[in-house]
């Protein structure tokens, strides 16, 4: 796995094992559990701070630091009911939002992340059907609804291996059309909004809803969607009457705003974990698959685009030796490469000389990164992948 791909995995769990120790009031150890998760986010912003997701992760650290301060101050779960104004209604509709509310409590503005992330098709690299789906399932019919008279799609599904585009791409389709884009992680629903998740999911929608009436298309998106279906078993914090809102709400854009431009991305990883209630309502689903080689090239040639290189670099050669890499893995293997030779050039003194620059990379210096470095997508998963996908593809 790569080191980006780690850290954000490491703050999904500490967030997920935090919401447990939560729900089961061990308040102590779930601020703990958060705080670990954030670090990890800050870590990841820190290591990377060109990453064009970093908004959305910084935006998922200030969630659950949200979460630590109701624990740390109020010494009660957030769980009173709360008379829903038509203000705060409004209020969640527009761009902008106080933080939190008066009370203190996890406010529902902080946990959706309106800003878009900015992320432009072109540097979404290969991918082209699932491009062409969103395109047909999105793009076209906000453009166009007079030619779509049956209707069009509007939950749409991407699943598959780790790192290889799923947020990416959804953060794309929202630079692509004037829409107002609700991206929101469903780990941070499950932890933020304890004991208030369904009305929230409630509220999400109606922002939605609202903006599309207003004409203005609106994406709701919500990564890591599996988390949503919580353990089925143990039904301790409300997982199942969150995922039943969800359900209704799905229900509401497919029938009754059939003239609406509301539209849900979901992103998972792990399809398995969807029940078929889920997987129904979004009748769209895409594989976002492993690169192949041209996609890999082409994702060598975009992240070596800003580094010096020297001649005996072959970027074909290196697409080759990549077989089975994510497109996370690439963009680590040239940012190690990188830093391998920033390195070097500290530790020998040359640094002190303002005027001194670093060499160019070799091939050498690639050859030694990918050497030591194992795909992250086993074959066994990407075969799961691929099964998942023949029973149930919709595209
Ligand atoms: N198709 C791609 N084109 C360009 N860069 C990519 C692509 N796929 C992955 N990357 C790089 O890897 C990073 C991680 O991708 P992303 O977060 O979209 O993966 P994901 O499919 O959502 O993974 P996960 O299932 O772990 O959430 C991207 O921000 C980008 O730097
Ligand atoms: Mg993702």
């Amino acid at each position: 796995m790569s080191a980006s791909q780690e850290l954000e995995k490491l703050a999904t769990n500490y967030a997920m094992e935090a919401v447990r120790l939560d729900k089961q009031g061990a308040k102590g150890m779930a601020i703990t559990m958060y705080q670990k998760a954030i670090e990890n986010l800050l870590k990841l912003v820190q290591l990377y701070p060109e990453y064009s997701l970093n908004k959305v992760y910084i935006q998922r650290a200030m969630a659950y630091q949200e979460r630590i301060r109701v624990l740390q101050n109020a010494g009660i779960t957030p769980a009173t009911p709360e008379t829903e104004t038509q203000a705060e209604t409004e209020e969640a509709a527009s761009t902008e939002g106080s933080r939190t509310t008066s009370t203190g409590k996890a406010s529902y503005d902080e946990l959706i992340v309106k800003e878009k992330p900015n992320v432009k098709w072109e540097e979404v690299v290969g991918l082209e059907s699932a491009k062409k789906a969103i395109k047909e399932a999105i793009v076209y019919p906000v453009q166009r609804p007079d030619l779509f008279p049956l209707g069009w799609p509007r939950g749409i599904l991407l699943f598959g291996p780790p790192g290889c585009g799923k947020t990416l791409l959804a953060a794309a389709v929202a630079t692509e059309i004037d829409a107002l884009f609700l991206s929101v992680d469903a780990a941070s629903v499950m932890s933020k909004w304890l004991g208030e998740a369904e009305k929230n999911v409630a509220k999400l929608f109606q922002s939605a809803r609202k903006a599309a009436f207003n004409g203005k298309p609106a994406i709701v998106f919500i990564d890591e969607l599996d988390s949503l279906m919580g353990r089925h078993s143990s039904e301790v914090g409300g997982e199942v009457r969150v995922r039943n809102q969800f359900l209704k709400e799905m229900d509401g854009i497919l029938d009754k705003g059939k003239k609406l431009h509301v539209y849900v991305i979901g992103a998972t990883n792990k399809p398995w974990d969807l029940d078929w209630p889920f997987i129904r309502r979004f009748q769209k689903r895409i594989l976002v698959p492993l690169p192949d080689h041209h996609a890999r090239l082409q994702m060598f040639k975009l992240y070596t685009s800003n580094l010096s290189l020297a001649p005996d670099v072959d970027l074909h050669e290196l697409a080759r030796l990549s077989e089975g890499f994510s497109g996370s893995d690439i963009r680590d293997t040239c940012q190690s490469a990188h830093l391998k030779v920033i390195g070097e050039f500290f530790e020998s003194g040359q640094a002190k000389n303002k005027l001194a620059k670093p060499r160019p990379l070799t091939m050498q210096d690639f050859r030694r990164i990918l050497e030591e470095r194992k795909p992250s997508v086993s074959l066994n998963m990407l075969a799961s992948y691929n099964r998942w996908f023949e029973a149930f593809k919709a595209l």
